[in-house]
């Protein structure tokens, strides 16, 4: 099945978080960056910016932000940020076009989301492809409102995820995923019932996965775990800062 190079990449899959002291090149940047462009765009919009960290005092912040120190110590780091604000930009080369209605729509976030998420993944996979390793780093949003600042985002733009990048240090297991009758239903969305003994199986092989693995070995299942994430309410400045910045209003 995994007989191509590219599958081989998609399926080879782990995120890495401990690289190398050694920064990415300009041309693998721009090489990851071109591919991140490539990934397909709703009505080609191309709703989303890519801003690369370079100043080591602005890594430092994220990565107080985030608790991670891989946010600090890695080759390269990319922020994905939603962007409709160019096209807001763009309108104003011409008198009379009222689009704040559409701009602010949940649609169209969901269309920023979407792109930026689909463009990262496409950099993610490019850099696996050149051997180096990837982490999405979602914790910037612990402090969504500090990230804005640091990087001045305007409104219509804001931060989704980082993507820290860097030559492995590390190679840790493949992390087991659902069975694949679980995510994968045809026709119609399967019951709960039918998803429930495959899940129990599989909290078995998770619960294996974390007490073998060499770093971070840990009892836990996918079933617990999910339960004390969602019990938790996180991150809910997220909503009324979205808003603010004009995005999923209406
Ligand atoms: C949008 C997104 C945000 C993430 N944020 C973080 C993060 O802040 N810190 C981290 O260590 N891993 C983060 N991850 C990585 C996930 O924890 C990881 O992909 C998942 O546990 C599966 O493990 P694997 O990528 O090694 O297969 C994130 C992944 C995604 C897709």
């Amino acid at each position: 099945m995994n007989n191509n190079p590219t599958l081989e990449t998609i399926l080879n899959h782990r995120s890495i978080r401990k690289f190398k002291d050694k920064r990415l090149t300009t041309d693998q940047i721009h090489t990851i960056v071109k591919a991140a462009q490539q990934a397909s765009t709703s009505s080609h919009v191309m709703a989303y910016t890519i801003i690369g960290v370079t100043d080591e005092s602005i890594k430092a912040d994220l990565a107080s932000i985030s608790g991670q120190p891989y946010v600090k110590d890695n080759g390269h780091l990319l922020i994905f940020c939603g962007d409709l604000n160019r096209i807001k930009q763009q309108a104003t080369l011409q008198e009379q076009v009222d689009m704040q209605e559409t701009l602010e729509s949940t649609e169209q976030f969901i269309v920023a989301a979407i792109d930026a998420s689909l463009a990262a993944q496409n950099a993610a996979l490019a850099a696996e492809s050149m051997g180096i390793g990837i982490c999405f780093i979602g914790s910037i949003r612990n402090n969504i409102r500090r990230v804005n600042d640091i990087l001045d985002l305007p409104d219509h733009v804001v931060p989704f995820f980082g993507l820290a990048l860097g030559y492995p240090e590390q190679q840790p297991e493949k992390k087991p995923r659902l069975p694949i009758d679980v995510v994968y239903h045809e026709n119609h969305y399967q019951g709960t019932d039918q998803q429930r003994e495959l899940i129990k199986d599989f909290d078995k092989s998770l619960a294996t996965y974390y007490e073998n693995r060499s770093k971070n070995s840990r009892t836990d299942t996918w079933t617990e775990q999910m339960i004390r994430k969602y019990s938790n309410a996180v991150r809910m400045d997220v909503s009324p800062y979205i808003k603010e910045k004009k995005f999923n209003r209406r």
